[in-house]
């Protein structure tokens, strides 16, 4: 499974890109206000630190717009993936956009159904929300085994990018479905390496080393 971090900044990009732990990133408009830089300059530099595809969102709604935006996008450098809300419109956006040979991240989707015309429109991924879903009192988790189920059942090639990640519960469970791609804010992924016993059994290592003299160099 892919790791893409969700996050415009720089610097937790740069920390999980030094451990390997960066297949791409995503970004969307309300992650680029958080970073309170401009769009096109803060893109570049995360295009510029990683080698995967990078998610950067039209800000148009009508399918024009949004074309010749996700065209400028594209000019900012070759790992960009252009990501367009699941509306009519980024569905045609997204079907001219890949037949240009773009790749096209579908995000904002909330059911199979949506799945299913995005993966139609020839999308490179898919960004079903699961923590949006939670909030709701739905079970996001459910919408992720059935895109899977779906998009098995006649070979789409749309990988499954999992989005709106908000604990490891939904990072395990998004492996055990097969998402092709999990994207998770820079604090999740970095939780993932945490457990108590770890903490515990390690503690009591390094107090036998201590307490017999166990020396390796
Ligand atoms: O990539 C989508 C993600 O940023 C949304 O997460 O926690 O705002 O639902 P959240």
């Amino acid at each position: 499974m892919k790791f893409f971090v969700d996050t415009a900044e720089i610097d937790a990009i740069a920390e999980l890109n030094d451990l390997g732990m960066v297949d791409g990133v995503t970004t969307n408009p309300s992650l680029i206000k958080k970073s309170g830089r401009d769009i096109i300059e803060v893109t570049k530099e995360i295009c510029d630190l990683v080698s995967g595809p990078v998610s950067a969102e039209v800000t148009a709604t009508d399918a024009a717009t949004m074309i010749a935006e996700g065209r400028k996008l594209l000019e900012i450098a070759d790992n960009i993936a252009v990501k367009v809300p699941l509306t009519w419109d980024g569905l045609k956006a997204c079907k001219t956009l890949t037949d240009d040979g773009a790749k096209v991240n579908v995000t904002l989707c909330f059911s199979t159904n949506q799945a299913l015309l995005a993966a139609k429109a020839g999308a490179t991924f898919i960004s079903p929300f699961i923590g949006r879903l939670d909030d709701i009192h739905l079970d996001g988790m459910d919408l992720i085994e059935d895109i899977r189920t779906v998009y098995d059942n006649y070979g789409f090639e749309t990988e499954i990018l999992a989005a709106s990640i908000r604990s490891v519960n939904h990072v395990a469970d998004c492996a055990r479905i097969g998402a092709d791609v999990i994207t998770a804010p820079p604090a999740v992924i970095k939780s993932l390496a945490g457990h108590p016993l770890t903490d515990k059994g390690l503690a009591t290592f390094l107090a036998d080393i201590a307490a017999a003299g166990i020396k390796i160099l």
